[in-house]
């Protein structure tokens, strides 16, 4: 089954309780945390996710691009995160390890998060343990940016390996999912679509969701 994380970095900050209930069909609710040196721009962080907690029932599906994401692992946890996406980039593998390993002890779901730039095998050693997968098919760091087409290959390839080490594991993508691009990430083995500008940008916001899930 495909699920629909709705991404409310394109959501308005002044409303964000309405417009996470705006979103409330959807499988988990996306939230992209930046910290300006990872990636070039600014978000939410720990105390906005608290908040989010206090008006949700919603799975949060935290997406922490950030520079040695292990520092906040715990603090995020405590906040009220679900499950936790730390990029591969952002730190040494050991420090990757560790953190996926203060994840467990929190009781956090833990993933993996890759930039274009990374190959879909630097997931290896850590695919058996991970609840999820998730694969950029933009550039992290802003909403609104033009799929990129070469992911594919990215995804196949995630697919292939979650397939023979951990089927259980999800298989997320991220920037630049439409109706025009879901089938071509369902296609190619995602089962977890993020959207941001295709979710908040339609009139019917519900029925974007509802056509994200039948993408096929
Ligand atoms: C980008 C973020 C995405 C972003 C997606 O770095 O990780 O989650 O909100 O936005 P759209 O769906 O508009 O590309
Ligand atoms: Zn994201």
């Amino acid at each position: 089954m495909i699920k629909v994380s709705p991404s409310i970095l394109s959501a308005d900050f002044c409303n964000l309780e309405r417009d996470i209930r705006l979103v409330s069909s959807a499988d988990y609710l996306h939230v992209d945390v930046m910290d300006g040196c990872f990636v070039p721009n600014l978000t939410i962080g720990i105390p906005v996710v608290q908040s989010i907690r206090k008006h949700t029932d919603m799975f949060l599906d935290v997406h922490l691009m950030i520079d040695k994401p292990l520092r906040y692992i715990e603090d995020f946890a405590k906040a009220g995160a679900d499950l936790l996406s730390i990029h591969l980039e952002a730190d040494h593998p050991t420090r990757i390890a560790q953190a996926l390993k203060v994840m467990e002890q929190c009781g956090v779901k833990k993933a993996v998060a890759l930039r274009p730039i990374t190959d879909a095998r630097a997931i290896l050693p850590y695919v058996e343990q991970l609840d999820m997968v998730l694969v950029m098919t933009v550039e992290p760091g802003f909403g609104g940016q033009a799929f990129m087409e070469s992911q594919l290959d990215t995804i196949r390839q995630a697919r292939a390996i979650i397939d023979r080490y951990n089927p259980a594991c999800e298989l997320e993508v991220d920037g630049g999912i439409s109706p025009k691009t879901a089938p071509l990430v369902v296609e190619a083995g995602a089962n977890v679509l993020v959207a941001g500008s295709a979710v908040y940008g339609a009139q019917d916001i519900p029925g974007a969701i509802a056509a994200l899930r039948a993408a096929h």
